[in-house]
């Protein structure tokens, strides 16, 4: 009898025990983490918030047209409507992609008569995020040197943290002089040649987010050359190409002119900003290798990478841009469409310094039209956009950073009277 009253008071404080701690939840020491966000954290919250009219959104990482509005190209509501009319059914795609994508994509990046298309493994990925991804993720499992990545001071924003969840360091290289608000190359050459032998470089094929500050293609033939006197690996992210000068193939010129000096590169690919594919989530990693067998090696690798990660990518995206790629009249059109983009934004830019030089300006813009792509660094002060925004109605980063595609042919008059009263 005793023992068994024992029994139940020894049973009754487990249970009380495991109610305590069912009460305390599993999560109470999550910390709350800075925010997160793929609009521009606090812009779009004080652009919102803000009751004139005539306000400004430079914070936009997305295309607008010259109403302001996203935009979706003809091309790609032609190729969406053939997918849909042709009923296709709705079957995983295999581990890499749909096929028929990922061939025309490697044709679009290393060009039609690229000795690296027939020795390159190459995936689909979500987006050129997801492909920067899976080639950090197989840096850090199969590079034979350091596991550490060089990215440019400053670089993407989210390049450090997809790298270092890839499992990769991240170091950076010199690349912007915010004295003449253009390229360091000086800076940028020393830290390649000091960087130790065989280390990785991420590199932006063109139009550099944040700065739109590019090497010229003289600049990349003396980068190419101190990447090969290092031994080092280079990691090319090509998030917009034909988006920054209007040709797909002038964009690509880093690219194929490394591959063409022998070096065996890893390459992302993103059709969200050039085909406006952005929701889509569709891209491509490849990774160029020394021969097909090498290639066949390396891509049993990437689906061993892949298929725990996401099992396959989706197919919608994938489907419209193959029909783009590889139906000739529609790829004319699509070549006409990135151009009439990036036209525009030149155009903006060329806008923007007429204006400011209109109203007597004694600065000196010429960087404004010098850089390439959404991105243009102002060279303004943190206070100076600070400025802006509450006396302007003009929301950016506070880095200086303007979205060129946010700039319309309605709001440059009122931009540059705002940049002038600021800066002068
Ligand atoms: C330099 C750079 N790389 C990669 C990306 C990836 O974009 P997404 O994942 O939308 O293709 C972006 C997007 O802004 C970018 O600017």
């Amino acid at each position: 009898m005793l023992s068994s009253l024992r029994m139940a008071s020894r049973q009754a404080a487990v249970t009380r025990r495991f109610a305590a701690v069912r009460a305390a939840s599993t999560w109470a020491n999550v910390p709350q983490g800075p925010p997160v966000s793929n609009s521009l954290p606090g812009i779009t919250e004080a652009f919102k918030a803000d009751s004139f009219d005539k306000k400004i959104n430079l914070g936009v990482g997305a295309y607008r047209d010259d109403k302001g509005k996203p935009y979706v190209l003809p091309s790609v509501r032609k190729a969406e409507d053939k997918v849909i009319a042709s009923r296709l059914n709705k079957e995983y795609a295999g581990i890499t992609g749909v096929p028929e994508f990922t061939k025309a994509a490697a044709v679009l990046a290393y060009g039609k008569d690229s000795s690296a298309l027939n020795r390159l493994a190459m995936t689909q990925s979500i987006s050129g995020t997801g492909a920067l991804r899976i080639g950090g993720a197989f840096l850090a499992r199969h590079f034979p040197g350091a596991k550490t990545i060089y990215v440019p001071q400053p670089s993407w924003a989210n390049h450090a943290a997809v790298f270092k969840d890839s499992g990769l360091k991240v170091e950076t290289y010199a690349y912007y002089n915010k004295d003449t608000i253009g390229l360091d190359f000086d800076g940028l050459l020393r830290d390649i040649k000091g960087a130790p032998e065989g280390s990785v470089f991420l590199f932006h094929a063109c139009a550099h987010n944040p700065t739109g500050i590019d090497p010229t293609p003289e600049q990349w033939n003396e980068i190419e050359q101190a990447v090969k006197a290092k031994g080092h690996f280079s990691f090319f992210d090509m998030a917009y190409q034909g988006f920054a000068s209007g040709s797909v193939d002038k964009d690509a010129f880093a690219v194929r002119h490394f591959v063409a000096q022998g070096h065996n590169i890893a390459l992302a690919q993103s059709f969200a900003k050039n085909m406006g594919l952005y929701g889509e989530r569709i891209g491509a990693f490849s990774l160029v290798c020394a021969d097909a067998a090498e290639a066949k090696r390396v891509d049993s690798q990437v689906k061993i990478l892949v298929r725990p990660m996401y099992s396959n990518p989706p197919i919608h995206g994938a489907r419209i841009a193959a029909e783009i790629l590889n139906t000739p009249e529609l790829y004319e059109q699509w070549l006409v469409e990135v151009k009439d983009m990036a036209d525009r934004i030149i155009t903006m830019r060329a806008l923007l310094k007429e204006n400011l030089e209109k109203l007597g300006s004694k600065h000196d813009w010429s960087h404004i039209t010098s850089q390439i792509g959404m991105f243009a660094y102002t060279g303004l002060t943190p206070e100076q956009m600070d400025k802006l925004a509450k006396e302007y109605s003009v929301y950016a980063t506070k880095d200086g950073r303007i979205s060129v595609a946010g700039i319309t042919s309605d709001n440059v008059g009122r931009l540059a009277e705002a940049i002038f009263k600021v800066k002068g």
